[in-house]
């Protein structure tokens, strides 16, 4: 034997150690794991709600925030240091706005453009189907400015970003939309190359006389879903969305939405949890009166197929069983409609309890989110969403598909096998989407076309 082991190699040697350490560590292991088991989860005498949500907000779903992969990206880029992309008055409601912008600024990289920071269309809250014909509003409506301006400034330093009324008089406008190609599905079939599409480009711009020393500005088409996300470098695609957050305001609300479930009901919450993973399930209630004018519950075809107040409640608190999940976070713009959800669990059994941001938040934050815009309250409901231990959604709403695969990239990055999420329908053709962490409701052939290409983390 020592003949042997003094045979080995170095490498050898330092296994033969290694190996002989494993049980110490394994038993020690154990020890830890015994002595953990007499801490309280969550120590809620010493952590304040203002502390707890602090911490939850640091925390996000995709952590971190890897800058490297988009920086190599922007590098990669050729950059015309005259052209300026800008893209006029995006519409829809917070899973459209943000799947168009991160289809612009990602359009804009591919060009080498600087851009105008982007607005909005605000909808009507007179009738929340009219997404059309409101006022513009700027960036921070939705979103956190400041990390964006930061995050691109260190992520992409070769991209700048101006705000409307600073260039609009020093630019020279071009007539028409210029519709970008670079890597996008829906024209043509196949993914269209980066030297493909900078052709495109030049010839547009020539056509119109756009020489490169004159600083000018072009319109952008708004595209959602269009550019191939799945063909993009490694890590970009989980990274590069991580630019755009809600804004503070909104954010906050949500750190003190957890806060207060984490510190009332006996969850298992924890503010670093990047996902709550036996803690609550989360529910899009997607059944607001735009629905119902957007058609969504027309009579179903093959590919479409519109999920009820009945049908989304029923297969919401029946998921949620079967996950073994006795809270139910529920997502709605109806607060009717979360009522008669209410109403429906109390019977139910097991029972679910049933919670909003408006249970969960004291009288006063309450209120000052009340007069916040509908879409802004939404807001909330998406960064909880985000971490919920398991999500439902409907396959009509953007907002649930963001979610759905924001949360199959946290999947993804845990090495967990995804399986066949958008192959589900071949067993329910009633469900559009499930890997497990999140189910989608019903069909939609546009984005179920689109999505699974398209959509950003
Ligand atoms: C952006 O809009 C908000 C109101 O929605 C307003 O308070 C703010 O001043 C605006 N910012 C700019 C730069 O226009
Ligand atoms: C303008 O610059 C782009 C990118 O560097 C280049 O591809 C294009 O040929 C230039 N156009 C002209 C007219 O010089
Ligand atoms: C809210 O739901 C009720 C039915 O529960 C409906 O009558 C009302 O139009 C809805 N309002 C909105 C804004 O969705
Ligand atoms: C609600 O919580 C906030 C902290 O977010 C606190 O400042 C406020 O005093 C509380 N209001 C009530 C009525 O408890």
């Amino acid at each position: 034997m020592h003949q042997r082991v003094r045979g080995l190699s170095l490498t050898g040697k330092i296994a033969l150690v290694v190996l002989s350490l494993i049980p110490i560590y394994y038993i020690s292991y154990q020890i830890q794991l015994a002595d953990l088991a007499w801490l309280p989860r969550w120590p809620t005498s010493r952590v304040d709600t203002t502390t707890f949500a602090h911490q939850w907000l640091e925390t996000e779903l995709l952590d971190p925030f890897d800058r490297t992969p988009i920086r190599a990206y922007c590098a990669s880029s050729s950059w015309r240091p005259n052209l300026i992309f800008n893209v006029p008055s995006p519409i829809g409601g917070f899973g459209n706005i943000r799947a168009r912008l991160l289809d612009f600024v990602f359009f804009a990289i591919e060009a080498g453009a600087a851009i105008v920071l982007p607005g909005m269309i605000i909808r009507s809250e007179v009738d929340i189907h009219d997404i059309w014909s409101g006022s513009h509003g700027n960036f921070s409506f939705m979103f956190d400015e400041d990390h964006f301006i930061r995050s691109m400034a260190d992520a992409c330093p070769q991209m700048r970003i101006h705000k409307l009324w600073e260039v609009e008089r020093a630019v020279t406008t071009v007539e028409g939309i210029y519709p970008p190609r670079s890597r996008r599905v829906d024209i043509g079939g196949e993914a269209c190359s980066w030297a493909a599409s900078s052709e495109q480009l030049d010839r547009w711009l020539s056509d119109r006389d756009v020489d490169n020393n004159t600083l000018t500005m072009i319109n952008v088409d708004h595209t959602i879903w269009e550019v191939d996300t799945l063909s993009l470098p490694e890590g970009f695609r989980e990274n590069f969305p991580m630019v755009l957050r809600t804004s503070l305001e909104t954010r906050r609300y949500a750190g003190l939405v957890m806060a207060n479930l984490a510190s009332k009901h006996e969850l298992d919450i924890k503010a670093s949890d990047e996902l709550h993973q036996e803690a609550f399930y989360g529910a899009h209630l997607r059944t607001e009166s735009d629905t119902v004018a957007a058609g969504w519950f027309l009579p179903p075809t093959e590919l479409e197929y519109g999920v009820d107040f009945t049908a989304q409640t029923d297969a919401y608190l029946a998921h949620a069983t079967q996950n073994r999940l006795q809270a139910m976070y529920v997502a709605t713009g109806n607060e009717t409609e979360f009522d008669r959800f209410v109403e429906k669990a109390a019977n139910y059994v097991p029972p679910i309890e049933i919670l909003s941001k408006w249970t969960l938040l004291n009288s006063s934050d309450a209120e000052a989110l009340s007069k916040l815009h509908w879409d802004q309250q939404a807001l909330v409901d998406y960064e909880v969403m985000m971490k919920c231990s398991v999500f439902g959604g409907f396959a009509k709403s953007s907002f649930s598909f963001g979610i759905a695969v924001a949360r199959n990239a946290w999947l993804e990055g845990h090495g967990r096998p995804i399986g066949h999420a958008w192959r589900m329908k071949e067993i329910d053709p009633h469900v559009a989407y499930d890997d497990g962490l999140s189910r989608i409701l019903g069909r939609n052939q546009l984005n179920e076309e689109k999505c699974p290409r398209g959509c950003w983390p």
